[in-house]
């Protein structure tokens, strides 16, 4: 009888962990914002319940965009965007913060944006500057340009240029190629980092005129409105990152349902397969331009990893996630060239550091990244999210490691991208 337990607990251990995950958030933000430029109801499945998510509705509705959400479905109705009444609260996200400006600049309505202690005090000169040179009336109340932001009505169309990333940003990426849909004449915005690429995929299949040209984007100004969409929208692989950790933590098999396959998204699963991860894609589609397919975890012994500058576009949400994950490889793990981890929902390098440190590991920190060796012991510690829910999940999990308890201050955060986070993964690896 005991050995039939041992044997059944064992089989448990073993069992393959099947997660579904939740939308991807980027592409969710997308679905909202590119929704309100179609010319009907657009629906979506599997939306991304996180805040951020909700804060690009709540901002498009206050410009007179409807939105239904059902249990099943989110129905989307298009319009030209109105002046705001009310200020546009954008809560912790700059992608809704940055990406809503360039539709509010580009149709030349009147509306201020703020957000939460944490995106307020974000760089948003990245998206003003350009802006303005285009002849957006916009200013930043913050100090530096950051939020609250003031865009003013104007009749005006902005004029259109050719513009060069500064900085390696999706946001800032798109920001502008929402503006241009706007301006006068084409126009084109230069990506030299091979930031995250959905606004111009999805842009590009729903039939917008913008186009890829290497790493540039060329856009023209939308002549009459897109016609409506549906979309499922695949699982996040920045949420997928915290799962795979833990299984290759745990040892536990893994399968990921429908996860996005985006190639500007999987800098995480090409540096675990440096590290010796057995990763498989088991099948893959493509939806509104945007591969999707299954992907597989099997138990694995892993080696430290380093990453330099060029790969960060493709992983920058997953940093602190592999961070947890520098532990359990063998050698010294290095991340350099991430100094954009700075202006994140906090200053994730650190976070990282002094939550780690807390723990009692020994980790070098460099303005631009940080090193640990493998194979150090986590000490239980009270964890400071620091408004930041990937620092949340990232220590949710590291928990995995700890004999005694790993202590989140403030474990809502999670929220913000992952409502019910900490149940799946407690209930899938026992987290
Ligand atoms: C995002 C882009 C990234 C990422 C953020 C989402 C997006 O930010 O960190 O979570 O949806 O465009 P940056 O573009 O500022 O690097």
């Amino acid at each position: 009888m005991i050995e039939l337990l041992v044997r059944e607990s064992l089989w448990m251990m073993n069992k393959t962990v099947e997660i579904c995950l939740p939308g991807d958030k980027s592409i969710s933000h997308r679905c909202l914002l590119f929704a309100s430029l179609c010319d009907g109801v657009s629906e979506f499945a599997n939306l991304s319940p996180g805040q951020d998510v909700v804060s690009t509705g709540s901002c498009l509705s206050h410009m007179g965009v409807a939105i239904e959400y059902g249990s099943e479905s989110v129905k989307v109705r298009g319009t030209a965007l109105q002046d705001a009444e009310v200020e546009l609260y954008c809560g912790n996200s700059g992608t809704t913060a940055r990406l809503i400006s360039g539709l509010i600049a580009g149709q030349g309505i009147g509306a201020k944006l703020t957000g939460d202690e944490s995106l307020s005090s974000r760089p948003m000169a990245r998206i003003l500057d350009p802006l303005s040179k285009m002849g957006s009336q916009c200013k930043a109340h913050g100090e530096d340009g950051r939020m609250p932001l003031e865009f003013f009505a104007s009749e005006k169309a902005l004029q259109a240029m050719d513009y060069t990333l500064p900085v390696a940003s999706a946001q800032v990426k798109s920001c502008l190629i929402l503006a241009h849909l706007f301006a006068n004449e084409a126009g084109s915005v230069h990506d030299p980092y091979g930031s995250r690429d959905h606004t111009e995929r999805m842009l590009a299949a729903l039939g917008a005129p913008v186009r890829m040209r290497g790493d540039t984007i060329m856009v023209k100004p939308l002549e009459k409105p897109l016609s409506p969409f549906r979309l499922k929208v695949p699982g996040d692989p920045s949420s997928a990152a915290f799962f795979v950790a833990a299984s290759l933590l745990t040892g536990k098999e893994l399968i990921l349902r429908n996860m996005s396959l985006n190639p500007t998204r999987l800098g995480f699963f090409r540096v675990l397969e440096r590290m010796g991860a057995k990763l498989t894609v088991l099948s893959q589609q493509d939806f509104l331009g945007e591969p999707v397919g299954d992907l597989q975890v099997k138990a694995s012994e892993l080696t430290s990893f380093e990453i330099n500058e060029e790969e960060v576009p493709s992983l920058v949400d997953e940093i602190p996630i592999l961070a947890i994950l520098a532990l359990k490889a063998k050698g010294v793990s290095k991340v350099r060239g991430a100094k954009e981890l700075r202006f994140k929902e906090s200053d994730r390098i650190d976070a990282m550091v002094k939550n780690l440190t807390a723990c009692g590991v020994s980790i070098e920190e460099f303005q631009d990244g940080f090193a640990l060796e493998g194979g150090q012991k986590l000490e239980a510690a009270k964890i400071r999210s620091c408004h930041d829910h990937r620092i949340a999940m990232s220590f949710a999990v590291a928990g995995l490691l700890c004999s005694g308890e790993v202590e989140l201050d403030e474990p809502q955060w999670a929220d913000i991208s992952y409502p019910g986070f900490y149940k799946v993964l407690q209930e899938s690896f026992g987290g």
